[in-house]
Formats: structure tokens, sequence, C-alpha cells
């Protein structure tokens, strides 16, 4: 009997570092950092929701339409690139990383994030972009729903006072106007509604690492996740 070829096995894909947690916890800034210590791709999802939500609001989409929402959420083209030395966000083409960051569209964003067919639509594609794995992906649903199988998980917690300072600080660097009770006020309702929504909401995988924040540098807190996700089998 002749043996019929085997199929060539499928190559394993390289791991995934899921970073989850509420805004103004140090996600981004620790996300970006790990990622070019272990060599890895570094993929902001909120930026994707906030893209589709600016998008949203430049076509004049009724954030209650749901079905126009879903079809926009399939259309758009969204793209990062590299620009000297910072990162750029584009929307069909064009950079939006300033515009996607200022508090109107923080709002819109946790209305337009809770839709299932934008829901559906971007995880759709973050899961196509990490699908070979070396990404460390930073959002709300990433250890839960978008890589439930992520080698390594992180649920980034701060307190609250402490989060809306540093929003507080992020905004008025760039210049926005913005005040501290406010401030904090708005990162308490957006995290009520990112937590309270029906699809998806923030929650803390089962086998998450919890890191708070609040009171630690960033090296120390750097150094923790790297010793992490070093002791993991398969991650160099
Ligand atoms: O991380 P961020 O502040 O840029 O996120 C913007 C909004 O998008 C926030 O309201 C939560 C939402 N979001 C989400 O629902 N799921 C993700 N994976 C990432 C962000």
């Amino acid at each position: 009997m002749i043996a019929s070829p085997q199929p060539p096995a499928p190559s394993p894909r390289l791991p995934i570092i899921a970073i989850d947690g509420p805004s103004g916890v140090g996600k981004s800034t620790l996300s970006k950092l790990l990622a070019s210590e272990l060599g890895y791709i570094n993929l902001d999802t909120g930026a994707m929701y906030r893209t589709v939500a600016l998008a949203a609001e430049r076509h004049g989409i009724d954030l209650d339409d749901a079905a126009a929402l879903g079809r926009l959420a399939n259309a758009v083209v969204i793209d990062f690139a590299r620009k000297a030395g910072s990162e750029q966000v584009l929307l069909d083409g064009a950079d939006v990383s300033a515009a996607i960051r200022t508090p109107e569209i923080s709002l819109l964003t946790s209305k337009v994030s809770a839709c299932p067919a934008v829901r559906e639509a971007m995880v759709r594609r973050q899961r196509e972009l990490g699908a070979r794995g070396g990404f460390v992906l930073e959002g709300r649903d990433i250890g839960t729903v978008v890589f439930p199988d992520a080698e390594v998980k992180f649920f980034l917690v701060a307190s609250a006072e402490e989060r809306g300072r540093r929003r507080f600080l992020e905004l008025q660097a760039k210049g926005v106007g913005v005040d501290l009770a406010k401030t904090v006020a708005e990162v308490e309702a957006r995290d009520a509604a990112d937590s309270g929504r029906a699809h998806s909401p923030l929650r803390r995988a089962d086998d998450a690492v919890t890191i708070d924040t609040t009171a630690r540098g960033i090296d120390q807190i750097l150094a923790e996740m790297l010793t992490i996700v070093r002791s993991r089998q398969g991650v160099s």
C-alpha cells in the first residue's frame, strides 16, 4: 500500500499578549514598550473604534442606526503607519491621530463601540491582523473575546482619580482645554458604559494577571510584565 502524503502541519503562530483594562491605566504606554522589548507588533484596538466613531461623525451617521454603523465599520479603511518615530492612525489614507483623541470623540466612541455590528467588524479585523501572532493587543475585550487563547493576558487597573488625572495631563499637553474634575467624571462615565454594555463588556479574563498601576512607575511595571511574559512557555 502506498502511503498518501501527509498535508504539511499548520505552522504554529507566534504568541499573542492581551492587555485589557479601563481608560487611563497605562495600557497604551505599556503595550508599546512591551511590544518594542519583545520585537512584537503593537495593536491599539481602541484607536480602531475611535476611527469608526470619527468616520460616523464625519458622515453624519445616526448613532442609533446600527445597520448603518455596521456598514460603515466594514467599509472604512483603517491603517497604522510610522512617521518620524511616531505612530499614526490613518482613516482612508489620511492621518487622524489627533482627531480621534478629543473628549468628544472619546464619548462618541463609547457609544459606537457598544454596537454589536461594529464590534463584529472590528474583532474580525483584529483577528485577521493578529492571526500569525507576535502581537501585543490592547483594548477591553482582547483576552475575553478577540484572542481568548492568548498566551499571556494582563488586566491593568488604577484608581479613578489617578486615571482621570492622567487623562487630564495628556489632554493638557496636547493643548486641549480641560477641567480636572470634569475629566475624572468623564473617565468614570465612559468606564461605566464600557463595563455595563450588553455586548462584550469590559471584563477581566479569568486567567488574566491583574496589575495595579496607580502608584508605580512605568519601568517597574514593564519589568514585572516582561518577567511574567518570559516565564510563559513559548514566549521568548
Ligand atoms: O482605549 P481607548 O480609550 O482608546 O478606547 C476608546 C473606546 O473604545 C473606549 O470607550 C472603549 C472602546 N473599546 C472597546 O470597546 N473595545 C476595545 N477593544 C477597545 C476600545
